[in-house]
């Protein structure tokens, strides 16, 4: 089977650990092209370090990560969101450091080259603030035809996170979202109203064996330090594993930017043309076998 070249946009962050191991294990379906790296949870200084020590984790060198912006659109970024992803990004859990440099190449830059390499193939999965693919959207006019599909971490069909309405990638940088959800390429939107319903427990592990030592530890207190909540990346990228984890719903979305009391909002309307499917219901076995599918690929034996 044709393997599906992805680029992953991330703010690594605890969930996008996990969005990251799911991205390197699936080998025979995922042709990881790039992780881009931006702010939001951290700097982006934070989380492209957090990005190239996770892939040297996952014995995933091979995939060079390019750093995005050092702020938002309209906006500076806020301060490292230390209660859900610890100081350093990564739940305060240390993990080794590669001595492995970033691709010079900026986010923007790498999303189009990218792109054009997969002649129209090119999913991206943006699971943190969408201020890269915007920036490489305004930058490059034919982006918009050389992408097939955008996987979104982000919005919600029910409640926020970050206010009532908002969920946080989408309220950080609600410009760049509304861009991105209006540039006419196919979105799958992966909101709360879903995430919220999948908690990730060390129960997980049960039954796996031969896992590596050192992975099945750095997940543990990831999902230790996140008291088993969901992992909110996890669950948008591993929509492209299993498209039937989700119920989905064809429907026009868009972003309330600016100061609006709703920024960061994401709409849906029936009545107008679709850009979207938006994820309506969740099945949490099906997901839950990703993610046990996922573990299993790293085991201290060597995978094939
Ligand atoms: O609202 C959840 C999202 O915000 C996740 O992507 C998390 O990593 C944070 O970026
Ligand atoms: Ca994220």
């Amino acid at each position: 089977m044709k393997k599906i070249p992805i680029l992953i946009d991330t703010d690594p962050g605890v969930d996008d650990f996990f969005c990251l191991a799911i991205g390197c294990a699936f080998q025979d379906l995922f042709d990881l092209k790039a992780v881009t790296t931006i702010g939001g949870n951290n700097s982006t200084d934070v989380t492209t370090r957090n990005a190239l020590d996770i892939l040297k984790l996952f014995h995933r060198e091979d995939v060079t990560v390019s750093s995005g912006a050092d702020r938002f659109l309209m906006n500076e970024f806020g301060e490292p969101v230390a209660k859900f992803h610890g100081i350093n990004g990564l739940g305060n859990v240390d993990i080794p450091h590669t001595e492995k440099e970033k691709d010079p190449r900026k986010a923007w830059d790498r999303i189009h080259d990218e792109a054009i390499a997969c002649e129209g193939e090119l999913v991206v999965v943006t699971v943190g603030p969408e201020t890269n693919l915007a920036l490489a959207l305004q930058k490059y006019p034919d982006l918009k035809h050389l992408i097939k599909k955008i996987t979104v971490m982000g919005g919600s069909l029910t409640t926020g996170n970050v206010s009532e309405y908002a969920e946080a990638n989408l309220w950080h940088d609600a410009e760049a979202a509304k861009i991105v959800f209006d540039s006419g390429i196919p979105i799958d939107m992966i909101g709360l109203n879903v995430t919220r319903k999948a908690p990730l427990k060390r129960s997980i592990f049960d039954g796996l064996t031969d896992i590596r030592e050192d992975v099945k530890d750095v997940m543990e207190r990831l999902i230790d330090f996140r008291n088993e909540e969901a992992m909110h990346d996890a669950i948008a990228i591993a929509t492209l594993v299993d498209d039937d984890i989700m119920t989905w719903r064809t429907t026009h979305t868009s972003v309330i930017d600016g100061e609006d009391v709703r920024r960061g909002m994401s709409l849906t309307d029936d009545t107008k043309e679709p850009n979207s499917r938006v994820a309506e219901e969740i099945d949490i076995e099906r997901y839950y076998d990703v993610m046990r599918r996922m573990i299993s690929q790293y085991t201290e034996k060597p995978v094939r």
